[in-house]
C-alpha cells in the first residue's frame, strides 16, 4: 500500500479514435522522486495515453488528478502550467535557431538572452547536461538536439517529466549520459516516465513499471521484484519465448565479396579504409561498431547507393563465377536480389509515405522496381495483408493510412517490405529501432528464417547482446577499419566492445 499522493494520477482514461479503442479505461499512478517504466507492446497506448498529460489529446472519458487535485488539461500549455512537459520522439525545434532560441521561444515577456543563457547553463550544471546555449540546431547531433528539448522544458519549470523512447536514436554511451542526468533529476524530486521498449533499460533506470496491454492497463510493480520475462508476459498477455534459435550456416557459399573497399562520405570524410571480408550465403554475418563508424556507408556501398573511391564488392554466383557491383544502378542491384532494408531515425522519413495505407506503400515498392502502377494493384494489397497477418501489424485495415499507425506498426511494414521480396542477399540495419520485445523477437525469428532459405544476411544492430546471440561471425569495425572477425558463438559483449573502440584485433574468422 501506497500512502503517498501521486503527482500524476489518471483514472478510467479512455481515447478513441474512430473506432480504435487507444486507451480503454486506464489507470496510471506516477508518484515524485521515481522514474516509471511505461511499457505495452507497439499500438498498446502508451503515446496516446502520455499525449493526454501532455495536452495533445483531450480525453473520451476518465479523470486526471495532479499532486490529488483534479485538473483539465485542454491544451499543452495547460500541461506546461501544471508542470508538466513532454519530450517526444520527433522533435519539434527550429533548426536555424540555436539551442537558447530554441529554448526560450513562445515565452512570453520580454526577449533577453544574457539571462536566458545564464539561466540555462545554471540548468545544465544542475542535473549534468552539455549543451552549448550558442549552438546553432543544424550542427547538432541527435542527442543534443534531444537535450535541447529536455533543458526546454526544465526551463519553462516541469517537474513531471514524460519521455518517449528516448534512447531509440542514442548510441549506448549517450544513452549511459541521458540515465545519468534523469538519475539526478529524479533524487531532485521529479516525477519521470520514460517509455522504452529495452528491457535491460528498464531494469538499469526504473523505480517501477506500469503495464499497458490493448489500450487496458494491466498492472504496476516495482522493478526490482519482476524481471524482463515477467514484464514481457504481462505486455503480450501469454507466455512468450525470448531466445533466438541459432541453427549452424548449412553449405555456406561466398555470395558477397569485398576487397579492399574505401568509401569517403558526402563531406570528403574517410568513412571505410580498405575493407575486406566476405558474406555467405545460409549465415548471418553482424556488423559491430559504435554509431557513425561506417556500418551505413558499407551497406549502402554494397546496394549500390554510396559511391566508391577504390576497391570492389562483387555478387559471387553459386558456380563460384563473380560479377561486379561498382557502378552499377541500384535497381540493377536490386534485381539481382541484394534487398537493403534501412530503418532510419525518423521511421516515416524513408521509404513510406504516411497519406497513403499499407496497400499502396506496397505497390510503390514494386513500383520503383519497374513495374507498372496499374496491373499490380490486387497484389500489394495481398502483400500488404501478408505482411499485416505475418508480423501481427496493429491497423484497422490495409486501407488504412499509415501515419494513423504507431511507430513500431510503421516499422514492421518497412522491413516486411523487403522480406517478402525472396532475396539473395538481405542488407539489414537497425531492423528493431522501434520494435517491441515480442515483435523483436519475430524479426529475428525472420532474419534467421532467411538464413536458413540460404540468404546471405548482413546485419547491422547496435545491441551487442543480440549481435553475439543472432550472428554466425561478427565483423567488428573501428574508425572505418575492420578491427576483426570473430565467431558469434566464441565471442561474448565484452570482447566486441573493446575491438569497436581499439583497432588491432587478431582479425580471425
Ligand atoms: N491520431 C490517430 N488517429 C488514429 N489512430 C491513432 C492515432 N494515434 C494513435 N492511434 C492508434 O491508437 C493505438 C495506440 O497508438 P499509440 O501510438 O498510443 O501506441 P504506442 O503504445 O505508443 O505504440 P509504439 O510502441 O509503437 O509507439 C494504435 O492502434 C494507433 O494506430
Ligand atoms: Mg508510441
Amino acid at each position: 500500500m501506497d500512502n503517498r499522493i501521486p503527482a500524476v494520477k489518471m483514472r478510467n482514461i479512455t481515447k478513441r479514435f474512430g473506432s480504435v479503442v487507444a486507451n480503454d479505461k486506464c489507470w496510471l499512478d506516477v508518484y515524485r522522486g521515481e522514474i516509471l517504466a511505461l511499457l505495452g507492446e507497439n499500438g498498446s497506448g502508451k503515446t496516446t495515453l502520455m499525449n493526454m498529460l501532455s495536452g495533445i489529446y483531450f480525453p473520451d472519458e476518465g479523470t486526471i488528478a495532479i499532486d490529488g487535485k483534479e485538473v483539465v488539461i485542454a491544451s499543452p500549455k495547460d500541461a506546461f502550467d501544471l508542470g508538466i512537459g513532454m519530450i517526444h520522439q520527433h522533435y519539434k525545434l527550429v533548426d536555424v535557431f540555436t539551442a537558447a532560441e530554441n529554448i526560450v521561444l513562445g515565452l512570453p515577456g520580454k526577449l533577453d538572452m544574457r539571462t536566458a543563457s545564464a539561466k540555462i547553463r545554471e540548468i545544465c550544471g544542475k542535473y549534468g547536461f552539455e549543451v552549448d546555449p550558442d549552438m546553432k540546431i543544424y550542427d547538432m547531433s541527435v542527442s543534443q538536439k534531444q537535450t535541447v528539448e529536455i533543458v526546454k522544458v526544465l526551463y519553462r519549470g516541469a517537474d513531471i517529466l514524460i519521455l518517449d523512447e528516448p534512447t531509440a536514436v542514442l548510441t549506448p554511451q549517450e544513452t549511459d549520459r541521458l540515465f545519468a542526468v534523469l538519475r539526478n533529476m529524479r533524487d531532485d524530486g521529479k516525477a519521470i516516465v520514460i517509455i522504452t521498449h529495452k528491457m535491460h533499460e528498464v531494469e538499469d533506470l526504473s523505480d517501477r513499471v506500469a503495464v499497458l496491454r490493448k489500450g487496458q492497463f494491466t498492472g504496476d510493480m516495482l522493478t526490482k521484484n519482476t524481471n524482463a520475462q515477467e514484464m514481457t508476459n504481462m505486455m503480450v498477455g501469454r507466455p512468450v519465448a525470448l531466445n533466438i534459435n541459432r541453427t549452424e550456416p548449412e553449405d555456406p557459399k561466398p555470395r558477397i565479396q569485398v576487397r579492399d573497399l574505401t568509401v569517403r562520405d558526402m563531406e570528403g570524410t574517410l568513412k571505410l579504409d580498405h575493407v575486406s571480408f566476405t558474406a555467405c550465403s545460409g549465415e548471418i554475418l553482424g556488423i559491430a561498431g559504435i554509431s557513425g563508424c561506417g556500418q551505413k556507408e558499407l551497406l549502402e556501398a554494397i546496394a549500390g547507393l554510396q559511391p566508391v573511391e577504390t576497391g570492389d564488392i562483387s555478387y559471387v554466383e553459386s558456380d563460384g563465377s563473380e560479377e561486379s557491383l561498382i557502378g552499377k544502378d541500384p535497381l540493377d542491384i536490386k534485381k539481382m536480389g541484394v534487398a537493403l532494408s534501412f530503418v532510419p531515425e525518423d521511421r516515416l522519413g524513408m521509404g513510406l509515405v504516411g497519406s497513403m495505407d499499407l496497400g499502396d506503400n506496397v505497390m510503390l515498392r514494386s513500383y520503383s522496381e519497374g513495374n507498372s502502377v496499374f496491373t499490380d494493384r490486387k497484389k500489394s494489397y495481398k502483400v500488404a495483408r501478408g505482411i499485416v497477418e505475418y508480423f501481427d501489424v496493429v491497423t484497422p485495415s490495409v486501407e488504412t493510412p499509415v501515419r494513423r499507425l504507431s511507430g513500431g506498426n510503421v516499422q514492421k511494414v518497412l522491413v516486411g517490405r523487403e522480406i517478402v521480396n525472396a532475396p539473395k542477399v538481405l542488407l539489414t540495419a537497425y531492423a528493431t529501432r522501434g520494435l517491441d520485445i515480442n515483435s523483436s523477437y519475430q524479426i529475428y525469428e525472420t532474419i534467421s528464417e532467411q538464413k536458413r532459405k540460404g540468404v546471405a544476411v548482413i546485419y547491422v544492430g547496435e545491441d551487442l547482446d543480440v549481435l553475439v546471440e543472432l550472428c554466425d561471425r561478427i565483423l567488428v569495425l573501428c574508425g572505418g577499419r575492420v578491427s576483426g572477425v570473430v565467431d558469434g558463438r566464441k565471442t561474448n559483449k565484452r570482447e566486441i566492445g573493446a575491438m569497436m573502440t581499439r583497432l588491432g584485433g587478431e582479425g580471425r574468422g
